[in-house]
């Protein structure tokens, strides 16, 4: 009887141990008022790959311009690079939703162009969804993209690709016209068919009212508790940056461990403590 082991520790090479079943956006949409739905971004297939078995979404969102590119804002984002990191999170990940993130500029013209860009995105990426950030003007293309096989996730609040019309990322919804404005476009946005909507950077009691207004998820990001589910840039909550939104919550030091292993690497190269004899390749033929 021949003994087979099979290797399934992860690495570049098996990259995932135990293929699991992908939940759908119907199983999203469906979580309205229960378990809140975790998720998290996500830009690289390996980053994908330790998030996939704790969330429901992964969310390749338009901060990779921030986060990865080191851009200013998300404003320079591409299609081209959201579908490079769509498709490299879609291949990290067999149990979440993955939504990809629609850039500035390729859908707000008309429902067709969103159409273009997002059938673009869903082909090339093999993600399930988009996210596309604006209120009632956004409506007709979140109605169109969904009767024509999209699920669109809306995004309303402080919606960072509007950093030039709203001055700033500060909070939204201080005032009760803005207030009722954004209670608005949480209604519009979610009677057009989006099956999930993410409140960011909202007071509280704003995010509390769309979550009691809306039947479809709130996924709240400075937001509140009580909406169906969380989001946050995976890089702000790891702890790799020293300055974030008030509204980060850091779950480790990743930035303050990097520096650290990082600082041992040099002084074992300076030293020549590295490499080891457990690093370094002996002939076949010396002992
Ligand atoms: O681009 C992004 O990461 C996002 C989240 C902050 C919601 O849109």
């Amino acid at each position: 009887m021949s003994h087979q082991t099979l290797d399934v520790a992860p690495s570049r090479a098996t990259p995932t141990p135990v293929p699991m079943k992908r939940l759908t956006v119907p199983a999203i949409r469906s979580r309205k008022g229960k378990e809140p739905i975790v998720m998290l971004t996500a830009y690289t297939t390996r980053m994908a790959q330790l998030l996939d078995s704790h969330c429901d979404a992964l969310l390749v969102g338009d901060s990779l311009g921030q986060v990865i590119y080191g851009l200013p804002s998300t404003l320079p984002v591409t299609l081209d690079m959201m579908i490079a990191h769509g498709a490299a999170v879609v291949r990290g990940s067999h149990h979440s939703v993955v939504i990809v993130d629609m850039p500035f500029g390729s859908y707000e013209a008309s429902p067709e162009r969103a159409f273009e860009s997002a059938s673009r995105m869903l082909a090339e990426t093999g993600a399930a969804a988009v996210k596309l950030e604006g209120g009632e003007a956004m409506a007709p293309t979140v109605a169109f993209l969904s009767a024509r096989g999209i699920p669109v996730c809306g995004h309303i609040g402080l919606t960072p690709q509007a950093v030039n019309a709203l001055g700033g990322y500060g909070a939204r919804g201080r005032s009760e016209a803005e207030q009722a404005k954004i209670l608005r476009d949480a209604r519009a946005i979610a009677d057009a068919g989006a099956f999930a909507i993410v409140v960011e950077g909202v007071v509280e009691t704003l995010a509390n009212a769309i979550t009691a207004a809306i039947a479809v998820p709130t996924i709240g990001i400075g937001a509140s508790a009580q909406c169906d589910g969380q989001v946050l840039v995976i890089d702000d909550m790891l702890g790799m940056f020293e300055r974030t939104a008030r509204f980060v919550k850091k779950f480790d030091d990743m930035a303050g461990r990097i520096s650290a292993a990082v600082e041992t690497y040099a002084a074992d190269v300076r030293s020549r403590a590295f490499p080891g004899a457990d690093q370094v390749y002996a002939a076949r033929d010396q002992g």
